[in-house]
């Protein structure tokens, strides 16, 4: 056992919407990591949670009608569950709506206000009068000040790139009331950055702590000086309140790293370690972050400076990461490239996906392309035509002719000490997260291992009279090459290395070093497939599936508080055709997860609507029921077929959601006016 600790961490996903493959460059960038440090004998704790406060997941619940808790159980189970399926194995998944997290978070806060780095002063904000709520620039709507361009958020206009503050908006609303906001003064918390200049200058540009683009990048932010860091915000909020201060709240970016610190104490309390031995000041043990490099600047100036300020040790590194690209683009919803984790999964083998990305990534920042056409290349050629391939071809003859047995001598020892040999370098690219690099390292000895069983010709050897030997020997070889790839690729590819030691019937390989040596007279079990090649059907799938993320039925983020529509004519109104329908049948729909398919009675005829309300009815509640529909819309081609009307429903959106109607004496086909 090597006697370093380390505590690995990935960023913490917000609780407020699904994991999608966006997200997963990083998990599995880490989660080879971790995986890797663990095989070479270290050891190591790779923990995350849940990122669950602020005012997108408190306005996010009130939408669904549950509560903030509720949300963010459901939500966290259905992250932890992506992750698990894609062999992002945490040693532990926490909150940070917990205990452990408001303790820590506290904590540091009290330490830097007694070591004075906390100041109080008013300031002037958008306030949501109807909602009685100060307004995230995200949460204000209005006219850009430069460009004039309608439906603008608060800091920055779509149209014309202009940034501005939310003050300077024109006609301004609320995106959460639709009411014009008012300016409104409040004491704020703020933590006072620029105290920690030097110990920053210092810590960003120190041997390691950061990559060389991050290292520079931030030596510009602190040549044109740090500001104070706004950390509270005012009731009503979804997170901590701060210890002093009733009715303000710790800003959800104060208490999210600490949620790092709050895992590993709840990993601590459920495996007896020591906290302390990771955490203090003096700490020997290592510390690594793992993020995107959107979140630099809270992870590589406000983290180290509160940990610092609060008597903590500070990050051993900040490794950071450039962002997911599909077929060359950012991810588009409309291209159908915004791809859910779970709905990869639906289709697609996780390991593909894990191999691909440990495949293209590297120790920058680059941003990286998922190209569907290079996916499916790589890993028909490198995973199944080069790696498994090895052990399909050799594994049927120790079968057959040898009963499973592999052969007493290795007649190759200097191919075997060449693959045995790389197992530093590899280690080397892996421990650096040059993993394109280690996959390239490991593909070219699957070549070798290739070349030897072509030139060796086992298919001809077996045809010969008194070869026996030869075959056993070649095929042996052919099998303890593979064993050693499996072992160099398991970080990667942890359930191809399962079933493959299975297959081999060994225990779980640590490291390969030097010393490590050939199977003998080892008898192993019979080969199944270990992996298929992808099915290009299924990215199609994927691709489509994800189209139907964009269902027009998706809740509006202001729902039920939407402003009223501009005014309209009475024409205008005339031309819709409402009617009394009766709903005579209600059915799901394979594959979506927001609609129903409906057939209406409307009088005369019936029509095939596709509503999204599956999350408040289910088909059987409906059947029967009269209800109001627009019958002149324009037909709608949808993934699953015409649908002919809109049935009315009211309601925030979610499990939320109410179908229209009346009392009794309407009947079906009526008109509505
Ligand atoms: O950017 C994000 O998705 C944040 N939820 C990351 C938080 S990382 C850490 F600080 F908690
Ligand atoms: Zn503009």
């Amino acid at each position: 056992m090597s006697d370093r600790k380390i505590l690995i961490t990935s960023a913490l996903p917000y609780a407020n919407g699904p994991i999608h493959l966006g997200h997963l460059v990083e998990y599995i960038q880490t989660d080879i990591w971790a995986r890797f440090q663990k095989k070479r004998g270290n050891q190591c704790h790779y923990v995350c949670a849940d990122d669950t406060h602020g005012t997108p997941i408190m306005l996010k619940a009130d939408r669904e009608g549950i509560t903030p808790e509720e949300l963010i159980a459901q939500v966290g189970k259905e992250h932890l569950q992506d992750f698990t399926d894609f062999g992002v194995a945490f040693d532990n998944y926490h909150s940070t709506h917990s205990e452990e997290n408001k303790h820590f978070s506290s904590l540091i806060y009290q330490r830097l206000r007694d070591g004075g780095h906390i100041s109080s002063r008013s300031i002037t904000q958008a306030y949501d009068p109807k909602k009685e709520m100060f307004l995230p620039d995200r949460f204000i709507k209005g006219d850009c000040p430069k460009c004039n361009a309608k439906d603008q958020y608060g800091d920055n206009c779509e149209a014309c790139g202009a940034t501005y503050s939310p003050i300077e908006l024109q006609n301004a609303v609320s995106a959460v009331s639709g009411e014009k906001p008012i300016e409104k003064d409040s004491v704020h918390y703020f933590f006072n950055l620029a105290d920690f200049n030097d110990m920053l200058k210092s810590w960003t540009t120190a041997e390691g702590h950061l990559q060389s683009e991050v290292s520079n990048k931030l030596a510009e932010w602190l040549e044109s000086g740090l500001q104070d860091w706004d950390i509270s915000r005012d009731a009503p909020y979804f997170g901590f309140e701060i210890p002093d201060a009733p009715g303000k709240y710790f800003y959800v970016w104060l208490d999210a790293p600490v949620g790092y610190m709050a895992s590993f104490k709840n990993l601590c309390d459920k495996q007896g370690l020591d906290f302390d031995e990771y955490w203090a000041e003096d700490s020997k043990t290592e510390l690594y972050h793992f993020i995107g490099k959107d979140i630099i600047y809270f992870h590589a100036l406000f983290w180290p400076a509160m940990l610092n300020g609060a008597n903590f040790r500070t990050p051993s590194a900040v490794f950071a990461h450039g962002f997911l690209t599909v077929n060359g683009e950012k991810m588009s919803k409309s291209r159908g490239t915004f791809i859910k984790a779970r709905t990869y999964l639906d289709h697609l083998d996780p390991e593909y996906l894990r191999y691909y990305f440990a495949a293209k990534l590297s120790a920058g920042i680059d941003d990286i392309d998922l190209s569907f056409e290079d996916f499916t290349l790589r890993v028909n050629s490198d995973l199944v035509g080069k790696v498994v391939n090895i052990a399909s071809r050799c594994s049927g003859f120790i079968k057959k002719r040898f009963d499973g047995k592999l052969s007493e001598q290795c007649v190759e020892p200097e191919l075997f000490a060449q693959f045995t040999g790389a197992s530093e370098s590899i280690a080397a690219l892996y421990e650096t997260r040059e993993y394109g690099k280690a996959m390239r390292e490991i593909m070219a000895l699957a070549d070798k291992a290739n070349q030897y069983i072509d030139e060796k010709k086992p298919w001809l050897v077996a045809k010969e009279e008194g070869k026996e030997q030869e075959l056993h020997d070649i095929c042996s070889i052919g099998i303890n090459l593979f064993r050693l790839l499996v072992g160099y690729l398991s970080p990667v590819l942890p359930k191809l290395a399962t079933d493959s030691e299975d297959f081999l019937n060994i225990d779980a390989q640590q490291w390969i070093t030097k010393q490590t040596t050939p199977l003998l007279s080892h008898d192993i079990k019979a080969f199944k497939a270990l992996m298929t090649r992808v099915d290009e059907t299924k990215i199609a799938a994927i691709l489509e599936e994800s189209k139907e993320n964009l269902e027009k039925i998706a809740e509006p983020i202001v729902s039920q508080f939407e402003p009223i529509a501009p005014e309209i004519e009475f024409d205008d109104f005339a031309k819709i055709d409402l009617r009394i329908a009766k709903i005579i049948k209600a059915e799901h729909v394979k594959g979506a997860n927001k609609l129903l398919q409906l057939t209406v009675d409307i009088g005369d005829e019936t029509l095939n609507v596709f509503a999204g309300i599956k999350s408040a009815y289910a088909p059987e509640d409906l059947e029967g029921k009269l209800t109001v529909v627009v019958a002149n819309l324009k037909p709608r081609k949808m993934k699953f077929g015409l649908s002919e009307g809109m049935v009315l429903a009211a309601g925030p959106g979610g499990e939320s959601l109410w179908v229209l109607h009346p009392d009794d004496g309407a009947t079906a086909g009526m008109r509505v006016k």
